[in-house]
């Protein structure tokens, strides 16, 4: 559960948590349709459309504080993009409208729809950049992990917390160049270790899945807003989490630096990524470990989402199944 305590002006009220559910369906199910096409472009567009559509029929004073575009702002849902019918609360907004849409493109699996709502102010305006991550799920001492200690140090703590051997404890790390020193460091110390080719927001909650997915911990570097978006979906189940900006250049510090960050290498916990009362619901686009993908059967589309509330610890998972689709305009 919530290791914070959260003040009552940075709760999200109860029935707004559940209007994300709509909005990841329909940007699941609008990407869902370019599916195996090759165009990821075009994939992606099609869940900013849906997503930004959605966002606009809610009750809220939204803003995007972590979007799709930073700079470059149409037609994506940019940095600073004001959302809702302004006759509501106001709340930061964090998206990924596709996750994965590579994987969209080529159908393979892992691909999501995601978003993040929170109480303005208290997720991390991270700007579109790498992080260094490393997390955990749920049921370990507190500071069992470290970002700063060697992989070898991390494992070995995941391994003695659950009295296994190394070779018993599965990690999951990016397939990526960047990563070799990591994964040799792994091999070395036997540890099991799960590749996947994109989709690091759903590759950290896999870890708070582990009933489900067998993945004990994340470690290695994605996207700084992926980092922020997995966050909150792991701040409600009790994992551990700490993430660090890559801002290898004056010009990444510069740009950061514009969205607050004021010590470069901070290393962030959990609690700071998503400090406040953090819905994330996630829809999937193609089948994959945490979520079904879209399924189109005659005029019935089926749908799996998944959604987290931080304040309460719940988690949701909703099937849905949509008719009259076009009166829905899904
Ligand atoms: P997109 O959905 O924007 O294609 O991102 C996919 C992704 O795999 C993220 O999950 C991950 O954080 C990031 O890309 C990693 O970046 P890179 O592909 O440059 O290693």
């Amino acid at each position: 559960m919530t290791e914070l305590i959260v003040t009552e002006d940075k709760i999200i009220e109860r029935v707004l948590a559940m209007e994300l559910i709509r909005v990841t369906e329909r940007a699941a199910v609008a990407s869902a349709k370019l599916r195996g096409r090759g165009d990821e472009k075009a994939a992606d567009q099609a869940a900013v459309d849906a997503m930004r559509r959605e966002l606009n029929r809610l009750p809220i004073d939204g803003e995007v504080v972590i979007g799709e575009g930073e700079r470059d702002e149409a037609p994506m849902l940019f940095i600073g993009e004001k959302l809702g019918t302004k006759k509501g609360p106001k709340v930061d907004i964090a998206v990924d409208p596709l996750e994965g849409t590579t994987l969209c493109a080529k159908d393979m699996p892992g691909s999501i729809a995601v978003m993040a709502m929170a109480q303005a102010g208290t997720l991390l305006y991270a700007p579109d950049v790498y992080m260094d991550k490393i997390a955990i799920g749920p049921g370990y001492s507190k500071g069992i992990i470290d970002l700063d200690a060697t992989p070898e140090d991390n494992i070995m703590a995941i391994a003695k917390a659950k009295m296994v051997k190394p070779a018993e404890v599965t990690a999951l790390v990016m397939d990526r160049p960047r990563h070799a020193d990591l994964i040799a460091k792994l091999r070395k110390i036997g540890c099991s270790i799960r590749l996947i080719t994109d989709g690091d927001v759903v590759g950290v909650i896999q870890c708070a899945e582990y009933h489900k997915t067998g993945v004990d911990i994340y470690l290695g570097i994605g996207g700084a807003p992926e980092g922020v978006l997995a966050a909150g979906a792991l701040r409600c189940v009790g994992g551990q989490m700490q993430g660090r900006l890559i801002l290898d250049t004056p010009e990444k510090v510069a740009r950061a630096a514009k969205m607050g960050v004021k010590i470069p290498n901070k290393k962030y916990d959990l609690s700071e990524l998503a400090s406040g009362d953090t819905v994330v619901a996630a829809t999937g686009v193609t089948d994959g470990a945490l979520l079904q993908g879209v399924k189109f059967r005659g005029d019935i589309i089926e749908t799996e989402t998944i959604i987290y509330r931080s304040l309460t610890g719940t988690v949701r998972r909703i099937h849905g199944e949509h008719r009259e689709l076009s009166k829905f305009h899904i």
